[in-house]
């Protein structure tokens, strides 16, 4: 009897314990669960904080790429000049490099000078008594970028006009006209322009503006010179060039078959022929009536020519050089036979964004308007007599 109450009190402990373990698991869970629940309220608010960080990351980088963006245009506009400033320091290390390094007497060139000049007028009577040569390229300037890659840009040639013409392109008819070079420069837009429709198209960069009348050139199987009165806006002439069988004058310009050019002397034409292909002709001619006066079969190359001008009687013929970005004068053609290969200048044009699609020679200002890959820019020479050798 004694045994089974032992027993049962046994029991009964054992029962107690279970439930306290049993009750004491029971809090823990609860706890657990608490927590459980508590780290979910947490998870969760720190999901919708990360959200609105993402978010205001993610605005934040859209700006920074906005100010990235603003950047890059800033650096681009800064490499743009120096790029230009890198440019105009080429230019200058050639004009230092190129000078010759003459000593002479100062009273021997003027004798030669005088005695050259007697010479020439009795020679040349017919022509003006300028005797003049270009001796370097004293400064450029870069007045704008208005054009396609190929071009002609010029001041009227005429004393008191000052009206700059814009040829864009090889094969349109509406030409710009600005009242100075000024007003050209300072435009923002094209609002100070002018807009001239020709009668016609013109082909190449070959034309010039000279005493208040465009001479274009129109080309079909023949090629024309038309001379358009700019004041009444009228054809005043129109002649057949009387040569057969023209092939380009440049061998780097296909688009263009005949130059004119004009300097101190008057009108000129740069052509060239399947006869003599390989090499420019040079012809002179009265402006007034578009007659040709003399014409002469030159030495100065087509292949890798760019474009050429005249100057005084001389003819200058641009080339393509090896070194990237220089193009050079490398053919003259003096038709008075004063100026001569060997003679003539080392001059170097700097040309970084392609080759000179045009080059006209203003002699009232000794300046060079140039067309290069759409840049509009201008060269200053400078001028030295010519010598006889
Ligand atoms: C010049 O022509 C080019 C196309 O060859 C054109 O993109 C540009 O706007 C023209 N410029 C002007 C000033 O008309
Ligand atoms: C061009 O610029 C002038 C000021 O230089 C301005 O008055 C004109 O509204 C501009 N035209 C256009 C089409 O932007
Ligand atoms: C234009 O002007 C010139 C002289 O300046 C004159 O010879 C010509 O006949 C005029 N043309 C027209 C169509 O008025």
């Amino acid at each position: 009897m004694r045994g089974l109450v032992v027993l049962v009190t046994l029991a009964c402990f054992a029962n107690a314990q279970h439930q306290a373990l049993i009750d004491y698991l029971e809090r823990r869970l609860l706890a657990i669960e608490d927590r459980i629940s508590l780290w979910h309220e947490e998870t969760t608010r720190y999901a919708s904080e990360l959200r609105e960080l993402k978010q205001q990351m993610v605005s934040q980088l859209d700006n920074l790429d906005k100010e990235k963006e603003i950047l890059r245009t800033n650096l681009d506009s800064v490499g743009t000049r120096v790029d230009r400033v890198e440019r105009e320091l080429d230019y200058l290390e050639t004009q230092n490099g190129a000078q010759p390094c003459v000593d002479v007497d100062d009273k021997l060139i003027e004798q030669q000078v005088s005695l050259v000049k007697e010479k020439q007028k009795a020679k040349y009577s017919k022509l003006s008594d300028c005797s003049d040569m270009l001796s370097s390229i004293k400064a450029m300037k870069i007045v704008k970028r208005v054009g396609g890659p190929k071009g002609m840009w010029t001041k009227d040639i005429s004393r008191g006009s000052g009206k700059v013409f814009i040829f864009n392109g090889t094969d349109k008819d509406t030409i710009i006209q600005f009242t100075s070079v000024q007003d050209f420069a300072r435009s923002l837009n094209m609002s100070a322009s002018r807009n001239l429709k020709l009668p016609s198209a013109w082909r190449g960069t070959g034309h010039i503006v000279y005493n208040n009348h465009a001479f274009y050139i129109n080309q079909a199987d023949e090629i024309t010179v038309i001379k358009y009165d700019l004041k009444n806006s009228s054809v005043t002439d129109s002649v057949v060039f009387p040569v057969q069988d023209h092939v380009p004058v440049y061998g780097l310009s296909p688009e263009t078959m005949m130059d004119l050019a004009v300097d101190e002397e008057g009108l000129w034409a740069i052509y060239a022929t399947r006869e003599n292909e390989n090499y420019m002709s040079l012809a002179k001619m009265d402006a007034r009536s578009l007659d040709i006066e003399a014409m002469w079969d030159t030495n100065c190359p087509r292949e890798n020519a760019e474009a050429a001008f005249v100057v005084c009687g001389t003819l200058y013929v641009v080339y393509n050089t090896m070194q990237p970005g220089r193009s050079r004068v490398q053919c003259v053609f003096d038709v008075n036979g004063m100026v001569t290969n060997e003679e003539a200048p080392q001059i170097y044009f700097p040309k970084r964004y392609g080759a000179h699609s045009s080059l006209k020679y203003n002699p009232q200002e000794q300046l060079l308007y140039a067309w290069d890959d759409g840049y509009q820019i201008l060269y200053k020479l400078s001028m030295k007599k010519k010598l006889e050798i």
